[in-house]
Formats: C-alpha cells, sequence, structure tokens
C-alpha cells in the first residue's frame, strides 16, 4: 500500500468512525463499492458526487514519435532543443509526462476519471519507423489506444461492482469520419458489456450498475452527438469545465475558484482541473538554469498537489467538481478529498446542498431561480441558501 493509500484509510475510517460509529475499510480499487452504504451513493447520480481523476491519463510511456497535427509549445521546444545541440524527445517527454504508473495503477489506486486524448498516425515518409493506428497522444505518441482500453476494461473485470468510470476521449487528431467510426468501433469491442447504455447518463449509481456485479464506464467522446443511452457513447459537450492554463498555483486557483462559484447543478459533468500548464518560458529557465527552474512537469505538479487539500479545505461548503482532476495521481489527495466529500453525506436535500464558505449560497446549484418557489420548497431554499435568494 502506498503512503497516500494508507492516509486515505486512516482518513476515512476516522470519518466513518464520526459519522456511522463504525469502521469503514476503503481500498483505492473498490472505494465507491466500500463507501455505498455509508455514503448513500445508491440513489446519488455522477452529478451528485465527486470522483477523482488524472489529467493526461495515458502520459506513463510516451515514445521518440511526434503526435500528429501542430503544437505552438511543441514546436518551440523542438527549435530550442535544436539551437542548443540537444535532443528534443527527453525534453518533450519530461514536459509531457503528466503520470508515471499505468491507467490499471490509476484506478486501482481509487482515480475513477480518464483523460485519454487520441490521435490517428498515418505511415509517414519523415518517420517510418512511428508506429501507426489509433494511439494517445501528448506532444509525442504514447501506447496504442486499444491497449489502454485493455487496462480499463481489466479494472472494470476485477471490481466488485458499484464502480463507475468516467472516460473522456479527446483530440482525435490526424483522423477522418473513417478512422473515427474504427475508434467507435474499438471502444465497443474493449469496453461493450461495461458501457453506460439504455438510461441516461445522470442516472442514479444503482441504476447505472444494476442488473449483475458489473461495474460501468461513462464514455464520453469529442465530436460526437449520437445518442448515448443506444450507442453507450456520449457527446462530449456534457462535460463543462475548462482548465486555467496557468504554470503558477495562485493563479490556476482563482480560475478554479471563479468555476466552483458558478459551475455545478447545471445539469453538466462539472469537471475541475488541479493542473499547471508550462509555458515554454518555464521550459527554457529550466534548460538554461536546472538548479534553480523546474526541469519538467513533475516539478510544477509537486507544487499544485502541495496545496490541494488546503485550498479544498478551505472551500469545503463548495462541490470541487463532479471529476476533480490532478496530476501524479498517486501523489495527490484527490482520492481523499472524493471520498470525504462522499461521506459528508449532507442531511439536507444534495441539490441544495450549500456550496458557500458561510453556508448559505447555491448558486452553484443552479436554483437561484427556486427562491421565489411558493409552498414548503420555497421555504426550504430560503433558508439553507440565504445569499442566493438575497442575489435574486
Ligand atoms: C482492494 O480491493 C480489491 C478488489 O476488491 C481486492 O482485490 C484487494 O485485495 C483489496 N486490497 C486490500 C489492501 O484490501
Ligand atoms: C434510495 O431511494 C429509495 C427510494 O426512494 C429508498 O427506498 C432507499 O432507501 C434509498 N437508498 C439509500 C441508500 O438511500
Ligand atoms: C512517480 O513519481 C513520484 C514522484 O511524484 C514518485 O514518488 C514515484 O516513485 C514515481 N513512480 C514510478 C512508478 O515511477
Ligand atoms: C480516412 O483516413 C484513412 C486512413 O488514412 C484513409 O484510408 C481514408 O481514405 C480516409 N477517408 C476519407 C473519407 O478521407
Ligand atoms: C437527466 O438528463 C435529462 C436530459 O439529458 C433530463 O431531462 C433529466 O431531467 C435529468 N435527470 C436528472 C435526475 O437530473
Ligand atoms: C461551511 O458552512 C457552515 C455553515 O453551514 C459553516 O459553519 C462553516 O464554517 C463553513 N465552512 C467553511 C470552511 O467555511
Amino acid at each position: 500500500m502506498t503512503n497516500r493509500a494508507a492516509a486515505a484509510l486512516l482518513a476515512i475510517a476516522g470519518l466513518a468512525a464520526a459519522s456511522a460509529g463504525q469502521q469503514a475499510r476503503v481500498n483505492g480499487s473498490s472505494w465507491v463499492h466500500d463507501i455505498w452504504q455509508p455514503a448513500a451513493l445508491a440513489n446519488k447520480t455522477l452529478l451528485d458526487i465527486t470522483l477523482p481523476g488524472t489529467h493526461d491519463s495515458a502520459t506513463f510511456t510516451l515514445q521518440d514519435h511526434f503526435a500528429p497535427g501542430s503544437n505552438a509549445l511543441l514546436e518551440d521546444i523542438v527549435r530550442l532543443a535544436d539551437k542548443l545541440g540537444i535532443n528534443a524527445y527527453p525534453l518533450v517527454i519530461a514536459w509531457a509526462t503528466a503520470q508515471n504508473i499505468t491507467l490499471k495503477q490509476q484506478l486501482d489506486a481509487g482515480a475513477r476519471f480518464i483523460d485519454l486524448r487520441a490521435c490517428w498516425s498515418e505511415p509517414s515518409e519523415a518517420d517510418p519507423s512511428a508506429p501507426t493506428g489509433w494511439h494517445t497522444f501528448h506532444m509525442v505518441l504514447g501506447l496504442p489506444i486499444a491497449e489502454l482500453l485493455d487496462q480499463i476494461a481489466a479494472f472494470l473485470d476485477e471490481a466488485p461492482g458499484g464502480e463507475v468510470v468516467v472516460v473522456e476521449v479527446t483530440h482525435l487528431l490526424g483522423s477522418n469520419a473513417t478512422t473515427q467510426a474504427q475508434l467507435r468501433a474499438l471502444l465497443e469491442a474493449k469496453l461493450g458489456d461495461h458501457l453506460v447504455r439504455g438510461m441516461q447518463f445522470n442516472a442514479t449509481l444503482q441504476a447505472l450498475t444494476q442488473g449483475a456485479t458489473k461495474s460501468r464506464v461513462l464514455v464520453l467522446l469529442e465530436d460526437w452527438d449520437g445518442d448515448g443511452s443506444s450507442t453507450g457513447l456520449w457527446p462530449d459537450a456534457l462535460i463543462r469545465g475548462e482548465y486555467a492554463n496557468q504554470d503558477n498555483v495562485p493563479k490556476m486557483a482563482e480560475w478554479d475558484q471563479g468555476l466552483i462559484e458558478t459551475l455545478g447543478g447545471t445539469g453538466h459533468i462539472f469537471r475541475l482541473w488541479w493542473t499547471l500548464t508550462e509555458n515554454v518560458d518555464d521550459i527554457v529557465a529550466g534548460v538554461l538554469d536546472p538548479s534553480k527552474y523546474p526541469t519538467k512537469l513533475f516539478d510544477l505538479v509537486r507544487l499544485a498537489n502541495a496545496q490541494l487539500a488546503g485550498w479544498a479545505a478551505a472551500n469545503r461548503n463548495y462541490t470541487l467538481g463532479n471529476l476533480l482532476v490532478v496530476d501524479d495521481f498517486e501523489n495527490s489527495p484527490a482520492l481523499e478529498i472524493a471520498v470525504a466529500d462522499a461521506l459528508r453525506n449532507c442531511l439536507d436535500d444534495p441539490q441544495l446542498r450549500a456550496r458557500s464558505p458561510s453556508g448559505d449560497d447555491c448558486r452553484s446549484w443552479g436554483i437561484a431561480g427556486d427562491c421565489a418557489a411558493s409552498g414548503s420548497h420555497g421555504d426550504f431554499v430560503r433558508a439553507h441558501c440565504r445569499r442566493t435568494c438575497l442575489q435574486c
């Protein structure tokens, strides 16, 4: 067990002991199943809970081959490496690696959201040894998509039931209608029975995982507007929440603060990134003075992950996204935060749960319009969401 997992176990045991008067056993590979009862997860939907997840999830293995499509940062790095007479690949990979454990290991460590970036790699005269077909990438190519889906399927097959994983498949660089149809066929072939279909994506976790002891995967696909409930592949447009695109924690936190105060309760899956993004100045600084400046993405990641628990504690009256997405998952507190949120299990209707530091602002559930409602619902909203209602 990692230190992080041990810490999670202690935190969860403490919380559960305090709230339920008994010890809960929680384990990254089965935590949703394990806290199902104490957190009353059965009747909650994906829009009511926070799932921890990984950014650029499949960057744990990257190859010395550039991915298709242009990327301004990549071009800058290659130009810089060229000027300094150094090999560009190690430099690119140092700044492209956001996770260092496999998807299966991430899921077993508790991650339930996978950010899977996909590209179609054509045979290339310039780089004849580059692998071809559907691959993941982050500036350079990673593993074949088929192999990555096998890892997700292996987790779902082994899970005791009740686990729900959200996989967002994006970018699709270098593809066309024909190759995109191949990608959908691959998703169907690899994830098949585990796909969420025959219901809405916002069904309760009970409904999503009913029938067998199966666990499920909600696949959201970029550039796809097909009917998810029949195909099992859902439009990526169901997700809201852009990343800050900042290389320092205060700016990123300020951006995320804006999101938690406005998103949530809109009927979309609210995705919150606690991630820093390098720019070319960061990379130049690290090359020129590696003793003083970050030389790889993980150097920035350490700064971000160190501040997540404090920021979450200061904002515990807000939802921290339905998907709380981090780098270097193993060394982040994302799982503890998600479990603590689920176990807090507010007495009031989760739809009305207060989200502000003072506990009476429910704007992030989008219920401001209910302030004037008549009857007991209106009374409840006015009593519990005072700040929201003062703004109406
Ligand atoms: C965690 O759960 C998995 C799946 O149920 C199980 O195989 C594994 O032994 C558990 N690990 C611990 C440390 O209890
Ligand atoms: C879920 O809702 C059903 C029907 O409303 C109720 O009978 C059941 O007790 C609820 N389960 C939990 C775990 O809250
Ligand atoms: C991943 O990186 C972390 C640093 O954050 C390190 O502690 C860990 O050992 C690395 N794991 C692997 C498998 O390389
Ligand atoms: C799509 O790309 C594939 C692979 O490069 C190619 O074989 C096919 O002709 C393309 N189809 C269209 C409609 O452009
Ligand atoms: C689920 O989403 C559908 C539309 O996709 C909407 O009509 C329905 O009200 C939603 N249900 C809940 C419980 O949010
Ligand atoms: C959250 O709201 C409650 C009131 O509902 C308040 O007592 C508490 O101090 C708030 N927590 C934080 C961290 O602001």
